[in-house]
């Protein structure tokens, strides 16, 4: 097992609870979920694409300290650590123990990779302690004021010249027929999607950010997007 700062005592956010107990939340979610061609159908198929993508953008090998803001299904955190510069950190933080348990059974014991149990509205880490800041898959799924307080939180960690990275839904493209397809379906299964469909990810960073957005891809027909932002 590797470490973990704490067990738990944090609760569990209300939206996870409503919205998302039965993905995260729940013992039995880590059982059914954790399979990499369930989340690889989940984003229709365009996991490996997703996650190859975001590793690229972390840099091969992966160089500094990094921060993963919450764990995913899947093998993206293996293979990151995979990529992992001898001289390189990284620090994962999920506010489920459930799903740190899950992410530890995945990996390696070392010490230069470690799980904390956290919140990313609440990072006790220091100001400006982390060369990258991955998050894959969170921001959808965080209530509008959560997700501003979350990218708050992952700017005041990120040095200065530092890289945010940030993998999520977007706008399909009008040609697109998930445009009309997938919207119904996120509103249902994952209420708060919908801003993303609404307005640009970076939308919800704070008004004088002072980054500089380095890259961008998209993907499937813009229903998933990368951005890369530097500090
Ligand atoms: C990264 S997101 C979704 C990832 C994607 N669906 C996947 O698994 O590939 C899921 C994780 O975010 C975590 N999470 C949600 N809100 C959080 C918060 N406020 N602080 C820390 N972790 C959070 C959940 O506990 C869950 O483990």
């Amino acid at each position: 097992m590797l470490p973990t700062t704490s067990q738990s005592g944090l609760p569990v956010p209300d939206y996870l609870k409503l919205h998302y107990w039965w993905a995260y939340v729940h013992p039995k979610a880590v059982r059914f979920f954790e399979r990499q061609w369930l989340v690889n159908l989940i984003l229709w198929g365009n996991y490996n694409r997703l996650r190859d993508a975001a590793l690229d953008a972390l840099g091969t090998p992966l160089r500094g300290d990094t921060l993963q803001v919450a764990c995913a299904y899947g093998d993206l955190t293996p293979r990151l650590v995979k990529r992992m510069d001898p001289s390189a950190t990284l620090d994962v933080i999920d506010v489920l123990p459930v799903q740190l348990g899950n992410l530890s059974a995945k990996l390696m014991p070392s010490d230069r990779v470690r799980l904390h149990c956290m919140d990313s509205t609440q990072l006790t880490f220091a100001n400006q302690t982390y060369d990258q800041v991955l998050l894959f898959f969170l921001l959808h799924e965080q209530p509008a004021e959560v997700r501003q307080r979350t990218l708050n939180e992952a700017l005041r960690v990120l040095k200065p010249g530092g890289k945010l990275i940030l993998v999520d839904y977007s706008k399909p493209g009008w040609f697109n027929p998930f445009r009309y397809l997938w919207k119904p379906v996120l509103m249902v299964l994952e209420p708060f999607a919908k801003d993303l469909f609404d307005k640009g990810i970076t939308h919800w960073l704070p008004k004088h950010h002072g980054l500089t957005e380095t890259a961008r891809q998209n993907f499937f027909g813009g229903v998933y997007q990368l951005v890369t932002l530097t500090k």
